[in-house]
């Protein structure tokens, strides 16, 4: 907390005084108000870095009105402040649920020097992280503002950092008449990267036409590539092939690895010529097609297997672009949840975390379809992490317990129910979901002791 500002709104001088000398040792300037009006002033001239308050400011008070009314008045103007409330037991449910409300924390009266400090730095150092990711946010949405509005994007939905790169190197790449391969794993969105270099090319009004070579035995699969004349094979019609069909456009040839030797030998040929005969003719024909590939598979590896040309692989790839799998890029969890709901359904907070906990091994697709799944399993338009379905440790239910104590309370919950049942950890324990001897070992972990809710 070295050269930070910390600001002490306390009516008692003998509590402000502590709280300056203990702070100051930890490298911080502290700043001292005694009445609520005095500290907002002191606010409102800037340059205050974290509040520490006390919820009640007359001697005899012990509501702590002050105090929220305070708290109010600071997250109406300061919203990202970081506020410590210190708290009597008497006021302890309020300030839980005061803290519920952002970046700030409560300190029951008397306090602990170590944990204040804790606390204080603790809230420090999430408000710097927030002010880096909320500066990253700004950064990110200006620019990709900024390329919607050059390029069309084909609506896909993305807030992290590494697909932003990906997508501007696909609208970049686009213009340019050269081979592009995807590369990514499983649903992680390579055909929509097709889809915006299309629709940005020099050929976009052209045709678009996709081939998928994992969907194809090899023999039909080069007479669809490349076309047959009738008899070519037994029972064959003459027949124009995908190469033929996109001429002036754009082919997606999807999961090229799976492309069988010959057809790889037609395929280098094209991208070196523009040339190809049809299955069973001798006539060459030519096209202009723009060449975009991918592949879920590594190719490298199957080169090294000798399953893929090398020559091959270098003509397909003058530009790779790298679709991160969705567990590699966490931030376009909820934005894409939200994009597949149902208009009229929402996600608990719960169901939020379960999602952003997964690991999304089938990446968006998987993700797409856990959403739509859900969506009709719900009993309501609310839709709740046991709705989705995903099988983690995290959110499978432990045998014996509720569903409620699928997610660990935390300190501020078990600390609220303690308060609320005066301290009988058996009705907490009720109250929270949990049997009493797993809220004792939670207890224990966090260090509460189980006595101090009745005194205080
Ligand atoms: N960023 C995104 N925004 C919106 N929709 C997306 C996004 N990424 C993927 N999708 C959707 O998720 C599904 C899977 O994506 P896509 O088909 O592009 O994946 P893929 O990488 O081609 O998968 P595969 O390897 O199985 O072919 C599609 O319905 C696609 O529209
Ligand atoms: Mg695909």
């Amino acid at each position: 907390m070295h050269g930070r500002t910390l600001l002490v709104i306390d009516d008692n001088d003998a509590v402000r005084t502590a709280l300056d000398v203990l702070l100051t040792l930890e490298g911080a300037r502290v700043e001292q108000a005694a009445t609520p009006r005095e500290g907002l002033d002191r606010l409102a001239r800037g340059g205050v870095d974290l509040v520490i308050q006390d919820m009640n400011f007359q001697r005899e008070a012990t509501s702590g009105r002050e105090g929220i009314e305070l708290f109010r008045s600071i997250r109406t103007a300061h919203p990202d402040m970081p506020v410590v409330l210190m708290t009597a037991w008497t006021s302890l449910e309020t300030a839980v649920e005061l803290v519920k409300a952002g970046a700030a924390d409560y300190l029951a009266k008397p306090w602990d020097n170590a944990r204040l400090v804790t606390t204080v730095r603790n809230l420090l150092q999430l408000r710097a992280a927030l002010d880096q990711e909320r500066e990253r946010q700004c950064r990110l949405e200006r620019s990709r503002d900024e390329l919607a509005g050059r390029f069309d994007l084909r609506g896909i939905v993305y807030r992290s950092d590494a697909l932003h790169a990906v997508v501007q190197t696909a609208t970049q790449v686009a213009r340019a008449d050269v081979p592009v391969l995807i590369t990514g794993p499983n649903g992680a969105g390579k055909e929509v990267i097709a889809e915006i270099i299309q629709a940005n090319s020099a050929v976009r009004n052209g045709p678009f036409v996709k081939v998928n070579a994992g969907a194809l035995p090899a023999d039909l699969l080069e007479s669809e590539l490349f076309g047959a004349e009738s008899g070519a094979y037994t029972g064959a019609r003459a027949r124009e092939g995908r190469f033929e069909a996109a001429d002036g456009g754009t082919l997606f040839l999807d999961e090229i690895g799976n492309l069988p030797p010959t057809g790889q030998a037609k395929l280098l040929r094209v991208l070196q010529t523009g040339e190809f005969e049809r299955l069973g003719s001798s006539q060459t024909r030519r096209v202009r097609v723009r060449i975009v590939s991918a592949t879920n598979a590594s190719l490298l590896e199957a080169i090294r297997q000798g399953r893929f040309r090398e020559d091959l692989y270098y003509r397909l790839n003058v530009i790779e672009l790298r679709v991160p799998p969705l567990a590699e890029r966490r931030d376009d969890v909820l934005p894409l949840a939200r994009h597949f709901l149902e208009p009229g359904y929402e996600l608990t907070a719960e169901a939020e975390r379960a999602l952003l906990r997964h690991d999304w091994p089938g990446n968006v697709r998987e993700l797409r379809n856990c959403i739509q799944r859900a969506s009709l399993l719900a009993g309501s338009s609310k839709i709740g992490a046991l709705d989705l379905g995903l099988a983690s440790s995290a959110t499978s239910s432990v045998a014996g317990e509720s569903p409620a104590s699928l997610r660990e309370p935390d300190r501020a919950e078990i600390e609220g129910a303690l308060a609320r049942h005066e301290g009988v950890v058996a009705k907490a324990a009720r109250d929270l979901g949990l049997t009493r001897q797993s809220l004792y070992r939670r207890m224990e972990k966090l260090g509460i002791a189980a006595g101090a809710a009745d005194g205080g």
